[in-house]
């Protein structure tokens, strides 16, 4: 029987999503690189595998089952509605936000702190890369998924699509998810863990956690995208 180290982060993600908190908490990758097993993902990330097992034990007893989102059991048209309202959303209405922020750090604070300097162009490529990435999948995968899981459902043939088999675009989202996440990790790496300076101002301090916030949220938005859909749309198209 496989061990709970021999499972990959993404199948512990799925069957239970409060432990995408401890994978968060401890920076285990469990969205691009959630094909890792756990031992191999905790080893990367320097982490003790028994602390990564006592803490993924603890949110599965404290995890209540309303709370588990179960997107393996409900229609793919509902998980789509859902990326869509609410981490789409989040990336539009965040990114309008944080640039504003950069530029006002940078402009007060750039010449002490230089890193901001380094930031800002690799946030600015960040939004316009994601704002593009999500047209695609809205005008073009996410439709096919839907019409594909509505032909099964009827029983009628398969759509055609002008890209052939619907894991031609998928491994182009994929690429561009892992883009934005080394990215994002290089940010994360020039802010020192999103760490502040000591008696920064509030708007320093806000744009800070404003950048933890939407790295929490694409690691989830590529997390229900590469592990949950993605996988589905595959299925759809083989049954
Ligand atoms: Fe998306
Ligand atoms: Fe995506």
């Amino acid at each position: 029987m496989q061990t709970v180290t021999e499972k990959t982060v993404r199948e512990i993600a799925i069957e239970n999503p409060a432990s995408i908190r401890v994978f968060e908490s401890l920076g285990i990758d469990y969205c691009c690189g959630g094909k890792r097993s756990l031992s191999e993902a905790s080893a990367q990330a320097d982490v003790a595998i028994d602390s990564v097992l006592d803490q993924l034990a603890q949110v599965a007893r404290d995890s209540q089952p309303s709370q588990s989102e179960e997107w393996n059991e409900r229609p793919v048209r509902d998980l789509i509605a859902h990326i869509i309202e609410e981490h789409h959303s989040f990336v539009r209405r965040e990114t309008l936000r944080i640039d504003s922020l950069l530029a006002k750090v940078a402009a007060k604070h750039g010449p002490a702190h230089p890193e901001i300097l380094q930031i800002e162009p690799l946030f600015t490529a960040i939004g316009q890369e994601l704002a593009t990435h999500m047209l695609k999948e809205e005008h073009v995968l996410f439709p096919y998924i839907e019409q594909m899981e509505q032909a099964v459902r009827k029983g009628a043939p398969m759509p055609s699509a002008c890209f052939g088999s619907v894991q031609r675009p998928i491994a182009n989202m994929v690429a561009e998810h892992d883009d934005a996440g080394a990215l994002l990790a290089r940010i994360r790496q020039l802010s020192n863990g999103y760490t502040a300076p000591s008696g920064a101002c509030p708007t320093f301090v806000a744009l800070y956690r404003g950048l933890e916030e939407f790295e929490r949220d694409l690691h989830h938005h590529v997390h229900l995208e590469n592990n949950i859909l993605f996988p589905r749309a595959v299925e759809l198209e083989h049954a």
